[in-house]
């Protein structure tokens, strides 16, 4: 974490759960953390926690499924800091989950914009500002899930599943991307899940 301390991350879906708990780790390890969620309150209270550890820790108020909020992310931290170094693609949603034969493509459209688009354009706004500071060096991680690598049987979940498998092909097309490319941005599209740790077969 050493050749980190003092770069910039982004983490979406910094409001709660697993985004919280990154945020609070990444600032403990002195990055400077750009939270962003719609539950603004939640993050000042993560800022206030932080207040006295090395890093720092910026909430932004947004919705990632508006491109508006996300472009404006990026230009605040590109004002405060200068730029994007590390992305983390946290913010998830499962969706209340009638399952795919009663389920609404209201409800599969934001499940997809908030899992699957926001992250391609916030990993797309990453790399533009590393490139434009001719850097050669970043990290985009992608959370995904078991969801990303099993279909349960389980119908509330079968959209949500769909988007993880989607995020994590995109996030090989990104990595194959980055690299024909010849960067030093990273991709990681998952926990390092061992596959024969759990006792399904991946589909
Ligand atoms: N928890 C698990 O067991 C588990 C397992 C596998 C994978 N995951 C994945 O891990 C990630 C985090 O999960 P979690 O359990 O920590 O979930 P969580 O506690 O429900 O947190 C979800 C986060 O996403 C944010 N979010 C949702 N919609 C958003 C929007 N439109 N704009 C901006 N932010 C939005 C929420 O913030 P606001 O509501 O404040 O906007 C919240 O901060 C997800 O990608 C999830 O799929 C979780």
């Amino acid at each position: 974490m050493e050749r980190w301390s003092g770069r910039v991350a982004l983490v979406t879906g910094a409001s709660s759960g697993i985004g919280a708990a990154v945020c609070e780790n990444l600032v403990k390890n002195k990055l400077n953390v750009v939270g962003a969620a719609r539950r603004i309150e939640r993050m000042q209270d993560l800022a206030e926690k932080l207040k006295n550890e090395e890093g720092t820790f910026l909430p932004v108020k947004c919705d990632v499924t508006k491109d508006e909020d996300v472009f404006a992310v990026f230009d605040k931290i590109k004002e405060t800091f200068g730029g994007v170094d590390v992305c983390v693609n946290n913010a998830g949603i499962v969706g209340t989950g009638p399952g795919l034969l009663d389920g609404t493509p209201e409800e599969w459209r934001q499940i997809f914009n908030v899992n699957v688009i926001a992250a391609c354009l916030c990993s797309k706004l990453t790399v533009n500002s590393i490139r434009e500071r001719n850097l050669d060096e970043g990290h985009i991680i992608n959370i995904s899930s078991l969801a990303g690598h099993f279909v349960y049987p389980t119908a509330s979940i079968h959209f949500y599943t769909g988007s993880k498998f989607a995020l994590r092909a995109l996030s090989e097309g990104l990595r194959q991307e980055l690299q024909e490319d010849s960067t030093g941005i990273k991709v990681s599209k998952d926990t390092d899940i061992r596959i024969d740790d759990f006792n399904i077969a991946p589909f």
